[in-house]
């Protein structure tokens, strides 16, 4: 039987979710638990991290176990991913030896890797990932690539811990001004994570040309029903904001204009009024407010925002500490 991996939450039932969140609950209280003695894991960065990198190295230090952080292109070899392809690029090495071989070192393998940002039906297949989960005789954990699953994990734990059940409760993901076109990972995780966990989601965005690709509103729309919470989509600020729980921000890209970065931005421009503000805030019901991170301040959203009490930017981005060492405990059967 080939290892489980964790490339999408859509594989993980809501049940097995919430196990591996009670579970970083008990690492959150107790930290240093010695579950991985001996094991060793990949983590490869084809993309610059501040709180994965950190998480994940500290949190396999904390179980006893060691990471070797590999950056694909910089100081290991550049790699190619196609089957058959015909390797006279920059890259020295394909994903069917380095995952092969990266099996044979380690117990693990987790890997960051965006999108390029040119063709959209090319990235939406998120091959890089699949390869490595193909080819690779160890569990694969992914760090990012057109989904973001350990963020979803830690979001998830952030709003239980603050708003206890989640049912039903008013949850807004809505897109932000950004100078620069970002992936779409974490707002596809977001619809995916607030649907399975049975919330009341609105996708606030601009207009249809921000909406999120099929498969991940297909996604959302299949979790709620199958959770009893609900999801639509909203271009009206006003009426997305009134009465939410839950205020998650973040930027994208427009899917409709991908590529196309020059044409997109003179449409991005129209919009920076999307930023989350207090006078937005004051419109929900007390709601959190949330943000994967890095964010740009009073950008994305006002500093008095992002400082608020109502703020859960800082617990969200602790969590991924404590949900990735119950990921990789789980992995491994520790
Ligand atoms: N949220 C998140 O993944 O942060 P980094 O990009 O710093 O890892």
């Amino acid at each position: 039987m080939s290892a489980r991996n964790f490339i999408t939450t859509q594989d993980w039932s809501a049940d097995e979710l919430q196990a591996l969140i009670d579970d970083a609950g008990v690492l959150k209280k107790t930290p240093v638990q010695p579950r991985l003695g001996g094991k060793t894991v990949a983590l490869l960065f084809f993309n610059p991290s501040l709180r994965t990198r950190t998480s994940f190295e500290v949190g396999a230090w904390q179980m006893g176990a060691h990471a070797v952080v590999l950056e694909p292109g910089k100081g290991a070899w550049a790699m190619a991913f196609e089957d058959g392809e015909v390797m006279d690029g920059e890259a020295e090495e394909h994903v069917r030896e380095a995952a092969r071989v990266l099996s044979r070192y380690c117990d693990l393998i987790a890997v960051r890797r965006f999108p390029e940002f040119k063709d959209w039906s090319i990235d939406r297949r998120d091959h890089v990932i699949k390869a490595f989960a193909a080819h690779a005789t160890v569990p694969v954990i992914n760090m990012e690539t057109i989904v973001h699953p350990c963020q979803e994990l830690a979001h998830a734990m952030a709003l239980q811990e603050r708003l206890g059940d989640l049912k039903n409760k008013k949850y807004v993901l809505t897109w932000t001004y950004h100078p620069k076109p970002l992936n779409t990972a974490v707002a596809n995780s977001a619809a995916m994570i607030s649907t399975k966990l049975g919330m009341d989601v609105t996708l606030l965005c601009p207009d249809e040309r921000y909406l999120l690709d099929p498969m991940f509103m297909d996604a959302a729309q299949h979790n709620a029903t199958a959770s009893g919470g609900s999801f639509k989509v909203s271009h009206d600020i006003d009426e997305a904001y009134k009465g939410a729980d839950v205020v998650y921000a973040k930027s994208w890209g427009s899917l409709a204009m991908y590529g196309h970065w020059a044409d997109e931005r003179a449409v991005r421009e129209k919009f920076k009024h999307f930023i989350v503000d207090e006078a937005k805030m004051a419109k929900t019901n007390n709601a959190v407010f949330s943000h994967c991170l890095p964010a740009r301040r009073n950008i994305k959203a006002t500093d008095a925002v992002m400082d608020s009490p109502s703020s859960l930017i800082i617990e969200e981005a602790e969590n991924r500490l404590h949900v990735q060492k119950a990921l990789m405990s789980k992995l491994l059967g520790a």
